[in-house]
């Protein structure tokens, strides 16, 4: 396994829309193992292909803060949302940067594994947000075309909060 470079805001690729996986390869198992790798290392909550720099429809997610908690989900689309929450948001790719973005607070997705069997994964609160956030990655958006108000810088952010 490898770090791989986090593409950061301005980079083309991260606005384009990334194709469906239909087979796993030796590749795609690497870029997997790769994805979950970079995310521990930048301790990011999710990260998507296109955030590496690969148009594929592959997410990671730990949403646990503590790395025990890892979810992929490839091909995933949302079947259901509900409800409405309203918080801090942040992408790898967007460092330094905070900034407040309303979400559902549930949310059920049908994706699939690693060996592209169909799965269901619910998801309340950060783990919503989360994969409500890096789904949309893999259609070419970032959370900042959503942010309520102005996006923030992280550090001004926690020197306030002391
Ligand atoms: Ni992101």
């Amino acid at each position: 396994m490898a770090i791989r470079t986090i593409r950061e805001i301005g980079d083309p690729v991260l606005n384009k829309i990334s194709k469906e996986v239909t087979a796993i390869t030796p590749r795609i198992k690497d870029l997997i193992g790769d994805m979950f790798e970079t995310m521990y290392e930048a301790n990011g909550v999710g990260l998507a292909a296109p955030q590496v720099g690969i148009l594929k429809r592959i997410v990671v997610i730990d949403a646990s803060g503590e790395g025990n908690d890892p979810l992929l989900l490839i091909n995933p689309r949302i079947l259901e949302t509900s409800g409405e929450q309203s918080g801090n948001e942040a992408c790898l790719s967007v460092p330094g940067k905070t900034g407040i973005v309303t979400r559902p607070n549930y949310v059920k997705v049908a994706a699939q594994d690693e060996d592209l069997k169909p799965i269901e994964i619910e998801g309340e609160e950060l783990l919503a947000r989360a994969i409500c956030h890096e789904l949309e990655h893999l259609d070419g958006h970032l959370y900042v075309e959503k942010v309520e108000g102005e996006l923030m810088d992280m550090e001004m952010e926690e020197d306030d909060g002391e």
